[in-house]
This record gives structure tokens, sequence and C-alpha cells, in this order.
């Protein structure tokens, strides 16, 4: 499923099969009159994702709904995922999904293969990889082409999944995030996983947007590209290609740019937690329902939890984050450049005007989230009313 190989044992997180202490149930808080944080999270979603919209859940935050993006796919497949994994987790009646913008601002899969041409391929290509509908049929989302196509088999060919029965929200995602923060300033945390193009399009929408926002988290902005490919290109490539900046650039640069309260960035110290078998077995071990198998049955054993760390720091800072720097970050929007889409930290003496002050998170507690993400899948709510009930269990 990901052409992804690496030394990955270079980061490979050895869990202890010690008895971790895990709730006997999840309480969940109906949090419609509390002041308890509320979230948008906008992601290119695939069949195991949800961790990302679990853990604000589990921690009694709002989700508002879900964005899909361009990134890895399509933004109407990815949708379509979002759509599907919320099914499954009997949430579809009380949390929409709103389809994104389905290219990005500038890029398209003409300038990201002729940027290949001049400075080499890169391994995943997200979106941009080449149309394929033999590699498509055996169960893979669509890339280039038509962003309007749809691919069943990326659905019906997962184990404990299937192509979802439920349909999105009328509106667009930027509408939505535009909407939302209006209804509820100051309270509204944006989680982006993937591309940056629905939030760079909320930003131009409404002047007003980014500032009435409660903070911006991102998964993305790898800062030592040149010091993994001096360790092997393999490496680079695999764990440092930053494919959600890479796919929208542009949009990235407008999102970093912007006046959010403040913006996190997670990207490093996201490629610490990767399951192994054993990983995978105790969640359903420990707990057998629908996520929880269908987590087993679809997760790589050899790629991080890249959008679950990101969604870690997001809702428990304080446990979560060993080490973070306050630094200004710029993001190379000249297509010629080599590191097109890369951001560039810089400190105040040396930066470009209208650059500002991102958090970047060093290092995170793999333990820790490690942990979070077992206890999130192994104890979901069980459908809308849990949510909505203070913590039936
Ligand atoms: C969520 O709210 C419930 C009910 O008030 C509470 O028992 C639980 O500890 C809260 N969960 C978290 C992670 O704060
Ligand atoms: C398309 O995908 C199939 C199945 O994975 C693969 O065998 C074939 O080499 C791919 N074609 C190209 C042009 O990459
Ligand atoms: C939609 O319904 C079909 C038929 O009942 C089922 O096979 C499929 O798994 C459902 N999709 C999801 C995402 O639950
Ligand atoms: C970001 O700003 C919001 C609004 O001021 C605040 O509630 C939140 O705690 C801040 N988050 C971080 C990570 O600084
Ligand atoms: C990391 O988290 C684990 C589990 O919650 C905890 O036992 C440990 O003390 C934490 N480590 C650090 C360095 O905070
Ligand atoms: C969703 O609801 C069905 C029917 O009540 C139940 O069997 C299933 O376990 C629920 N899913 C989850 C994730 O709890
Ligand atoms: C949550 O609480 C609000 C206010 O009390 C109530 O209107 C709403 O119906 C509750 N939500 C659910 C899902 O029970």
């Amino acid at each position: 499923m990901y052409p992804l190989r690496g030394p990955l044992w270079l980061f490979a997180i050895l869990f202890s099969s010690r008895a971790l202490s895990h709730p006997s149930t999840a309480p969940y808080l109906n949090t419609t009159t509390t002041g308890n944080p509320k979230v948008i999270l906008d992601n290119d979603w695939n069949p195991t994702a949800f961790i990302a919209f679990l853990l604000p859940l589990f921690y009694n935050w709002t989700v508002l709904g879900l964005a899909s993006d361009t990134a890895n796919s399509w933004a109407l497949q990815t949708g379509l995922h979002g759509l599907a994994s919320l099914e499954i987790a009997n949430l579809s009646s009380c949390i929409p999904v709103y389809k994104g913008s389905d290219y990005p601002l500038l890029q398209t899969a003409h300038t990201f293969q002729t940027y290949e041409l001049l400075h080499g391929e890169l391994p995943w290509k997200g979106v941009f990889a080449k149309e394929n509908t033999t590699f498509e049929k055996l169960g893979n989302d669509p890339t280039s082409g038509d962003p309007r196509r749809i691919v069943k088999e990326a659905f019906t060919t997962k184990g404990y999944y299937g192509y979802p029965n439920v349909t999105f929200a009328e509106g667009s995602a930027a509408e939505f995030m535009v909407k939302a923060v209006r209804e509820n300033p100051g309270r509204v945390r944006i989680f982006s996983a993937g591309a940056l193009t629905n939030v760079a399009l909320a930003v131009r929408l409404d002047p007003d947007f980014a500032k009435n926002t409660a903070g911006l988290y991102i998964m993305g902005g790898y800062v030592d590209r040149f010091l993994e490919q001096a360790i092997g290109d393999v490496l680079r490539a695999d764990l440092v290609s930053d494919i959600n900046f890479i796919v929208d650039p542009e949009a990235t640069k407008i999102a970093l740019t912007a006046d959010f309260p403040n913006i996190t960035l997670v990207a490093n110290s996201a490629n610490g937690v990767i399951p192994d078998q054993a990983f995978l077995d105790e969640l359903v071990a420990v707990n057998d329902n629908p996520l929880s198998r269908l987590v087993r049955a679809n997760q790589p054993t050899f790629l991080p939890f890249w959008d679950e760390t990101a969604a870690a720091v997001m809702v428990d800072p304080e446990a979560v984050i060993l080490d973070e720097v306050e630094v200004y970050v710029d993001v190379d929007t000249s297509y010629h450049s080599p590191l097109y889409g890369y951001i560039r930290p810089y400190q105040a003496a040396l930066m470009p005007p209208g650059l500002r002050k991102v958090k970047y998170i060093n290092k995170v507690n793999d333990t820790k989230v490690a942990e979070m993400i077992k206890t999130v899948v192994e104890f979901p709510p069980k459908d809308c009313s849990e949510l909505g009930t203070g913590g039936k269990m």
C-alpha cells in the first residue's frame, strides 16, 4: 500500500508487553455547554487515520467536523475515507465531513512531475504519483488524472472496512471552517495533517479567520532534509519528504504567515512511534471492537503514527511534549528551487520580512503517545449518544 522502504530500525520503538494502565471504560463528556476546546480536523483521510479524531473525543473535545484535503490522494477520495471511518465508528450523525478543494493552489501533476525531472524523484509522491489504473484496482487510492474519480476498491479490499453509505455535508471545507470559527470565536483549533489548501482558502476568504481560531496544529515541516540526505537517500525520501507541504507550497506559506494565535508544527518528532504486530494484536486482544479490528487489519507495521502523534501533541501537550522551540519559519515557494515546498527556519536576525514565530516540537514522549493511541482505539465511543451523556459508562 505504501511504497516506502528504509532503515526504519533506526526509529523502531520496542514496545514492552507490560500491562498499560487502561481505564476499564472510556468516559466521554457532552461538551456543548462546557468550555472545552472545539476542533476541526483536516486530513487526507485513510482507513486508520480516524485515530486522529478519537484522540480529541477522548479528551472531551468537541469535533465540529472533518475536512478532506488533497495530499496522498484527491480530496473526494480522502473525504470518502473520512465518511467511511465515521460510519464504522457510529459517529456519522454527530460529526459532518466537508469535502475540500480538489486542487492545490498552484501545484499540479504536471508541475510536480517536472520538478522531479529537474531535482530527482521523491519515492513518496502522494497524489501526484502517475495515474495507474491497475494499481488502483488492487485497492489503492487514486493519484493524478481526474480528481473527481472514485476508486471503490480502496474501500472494499480492506479488512473490516467498506464503501461509505453516508454523504458529505453541504458546502466546501474552507467555507465550513470560516463559518465554524465565526460561530465560536476563540474556541476552535484547526488540525491539519494533510496539505494546507483548505486552511489557506479559509484564511483568504475571511481576514479574521486565523486570528479568531484557537490555534493551528500541523503535521509537517521537516527541517533536516540535508542531514538525512547525508545519512542516506532512502531515509530522506521515506521519512523526510514533506509531502503535505510539497503538494501545496503556496497554501503552506499562506497558513504559516497568517495571524493564528499560535501555530504548532509536529514533524521529525512524529517519526518515533511505529507499531509492530504485537502492538496491533494487543489492541484487539484488550478490546475487540470494529475500530481495533480495522487498525489491526490495515495499519502498516513500518510507518510511524505521524498524524496521531500530532493529534496527541494537540490534546495533551503537557504530557506529550518533551522539547519544543520557538522559531520563525518561511516556506520555499520558488518553483525552480530544489527545496520547493520545504520550510526554512530562521532566527530573527537573519529572517526575511513577513514571517512569524511557530512552536516547533523537537521531541515527544513516544511511550505516552503509544499509550494514548492504544487507549483511544481500545475504548472508542460506541456512538454519538455516548459523547452526549456526560460519560455514560
Ligand atoms: C472526560 O469527561 C469525563 C466526564 O466528566 C471525565 O471523567 C474524564 O476524565 C474526561 N476525560 C479526560 C481525558 O479528561
Ligand atoms: C502499475 O501498477 C501495477 C500493479 O502494481 C504495476 O505492476 C505496474 O508496474 C505499474 N505501472 C507503472 C507504469 O508503474
Ligand atoms: C455500507 O453498507 C454496506 C452494505 O451493508 C456495507 O457492506 C459497508 O461496509 C457499509 N460501509 C461502511 C463504511 O460501513
Ligand atoms: C493558542 O492560543 C489559544 C487562544 O489564545 C489558546 O487558547 C491556546 O491555549 C494556545 N495554544 C498553544 C499551544 O499555545
Ligand atoms: C513518558 O511517558 C511515560 C508514560 O506515561 C512516563 O512513565 C514517563 O515518565 C514519561 N517520560 C518522560 C521523560 O516524561
Ligand atoms: C457501532 O454500533 C454497532 C451496533 O450497535 C456495534 O455493534 C458496534 O460495536 C459499534 N461500533 C463501535 C466502534 O463501537
Ligand atoms: C449536550 O448538551 C446540550 C445542552 O445541555 C443538549 O442540548 C444536547 O442535546 C446534548 N447533546 C447530546 C448528544 O445529548
